[in-house]
């Protein structure tokens, strides 16, 4: 839809704002630009309607070259929202709200009742505010008029600059709320910035990550949790994003299980069984055949059974699983598993196959990494452990009984 390509703007005291932009806005989708100050979130915006031109490079709308569109016609077939709303004080809201209407020349009831139908759908009851000043509203209604005004037109492109920033988290909220209903409905190719990663996280299909002047990363909101391209982008999502994404439901077995575990062959007899989880500290084995297919597991207790007789296989007195997960499976499923038949653990399998164990301890350390241990007290190590703990209770002997992983 918006095609930005190897865009460079230096501003006329020789700042290079935009080094080498290529971007790619999709139609239809609510794109956040996000970056700290500075970094030419609201430069490369008012590059989509001409407030800035580039100093090189060309950017397309529905791949026509936007360099011959004249800007004034241009402009108002984009809505946009300044930073800071930018309402006109001296006109009253239904006014500020008809501006391009009035440019595009629209007849002055269809203006009128698409006022009230704008003003009705951010919850402004239009006979108490079409007649009000922007002085009279708060700033959270403002923000609002702001929005409508963009949309007021029907563009099919709306640029928002910072519309929420200067709001308390509670309207906020609400107002993210409402772009995410409106977009549901109208779908509209929205540029938004903010400076906000919780902001960018709950409304963005695409997030665009800058920094000085480049495009870091782009990618949806779980694209870049799960993925964040550099150190820049980890630091910049924060370590409560880490949380959420680690809690994530989506988050699969792979992500968690020890990839070594303790293993032995069904040829093996009982004292090199009792020797081998002696010297990997478990106390169970999973047995496997040569090409690591899984065919069950041998506790202590078990191999105490058959000590007594001195030919004895493992093969004669493993257990088959029950229970196991095939690879791609969720961590939640292989919780649940495992919380629900009181099991230490959980096999994972592809094609029948061993790859790994799921154990509870697994999961810990798995939490543990992701939360990078450098900068994380004990503290709130324990109260992550904790907070695992709840979903999947763990009998207090776990530890214990963590046969097969490696401790
Ligand atoms: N007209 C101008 N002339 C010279 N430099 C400018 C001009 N406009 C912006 N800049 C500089 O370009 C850089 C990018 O500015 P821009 O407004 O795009 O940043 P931003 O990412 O939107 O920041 P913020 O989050 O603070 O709004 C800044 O260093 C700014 O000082
Ligand atoms: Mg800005």
């Amino acid at each position: 839809m918006i095609r930005f390509e190897n865009v460079k703007k230096t501003y006329d005291d020789g700042f290079e704002a935009l080094k080498m932009i290529n971007l790619e806005i999709k139609e239809g989708e609510l794109t956040v630009l996000i970056g700290p100050s500075g970094c030419g979130k609201s430069t490369l915006m008012k590059h989509i309607n001409r407030l800035n031109n580039p100093t090189s490079g060309k950017i397309y709308i529905r791949d026509k070259d936007i360099s011959s569109i004249d800007p004034v016609e241009l402009r108002r077939s984009i809505g946009y929202v300044i930073q800071n709303v930018g309402l006109f004080p001296h006109m009253n809201i239904a006014k500020n709200v008809a501006v391009v209407p009035k440019l595009l020349k629209w007849d002055k009831e269809v203006t009128t009742s698409k006022v009230d139908e704008l003003l009705s759908m951010v919850n402004l009851d239009p006979d108490v505010y079409r007649n009000r000043y922007p002085s009279e509203l708060s700033g959270g209604q403002q923000q609002r008029i702001g929005v409508i005004r963009a949309l007021a037109a029907d563009p099919d492109v709306i640029l928002l600059d910072e519309p929420f920033s200067a709001l308390d988290p509670i309207s906020r909220e609400q107002l993210q709320d409402e772009l995410i209903r409106l977009q549901q409905e109208l779908k509209k190719t929205i540029v938004f910035v903010t400076h906000d990663m919780d902001e960018a996280i709950k409304i963005a299909d695409t997030i665009v990550l800058m920094k000085a002047g480049e495009v870091v990363q782009t990618g949806s909101p779980e694209h870049i949790l799960r993925h964040p391209a550099n150190e820049f982008v980890t630091s910049f999502i924060g370590k409560k994003h880490l949380t959420n994404d680690t809690l994530d439901p989506g988050m699969i077995v792979d992500d968690v299980m020890s990839v070594n575990p303790v293993t032995a062959s069904p040829e093996r007899g009982m004292a090199a069984a009792i020797q081998f989880m002696e010297r990997h500290r478990v106390d169970s084995l999973i047995i496997v055949g040569k090409k690591r297919e899984l065919l069950g597991y041998v506790s202590i207790f078990n191999v105490l059974q058959g000590y007594r007789h001195e030919d004895s296989r493992l093969a004669d007195i493993m257990k088959p699983f029950v229970h196991v997960v095939e690879s791609g499976s969720s961590v939640a499923l292989a919780l649940t598993l495992m919380n629900e038949h009181g099991l230490p653990y959980v096999p994972v399998v592809r094609d029948g196959q061993l790859v790994g164990l799921v154990t509870r301890g697994s999961v810990v350390r798995h939490m543990a990494e992701m939360y990078n241990p450098d900068d994380m007290s004990l503290e709130e190590l324990t109260a992550e452990a904790e907070k695992l703990k709840e979903e999947a209770p763990l009998e207090p002997a776990e530890a214990d009984q963590e046969g097969g992983g490696r401790t």
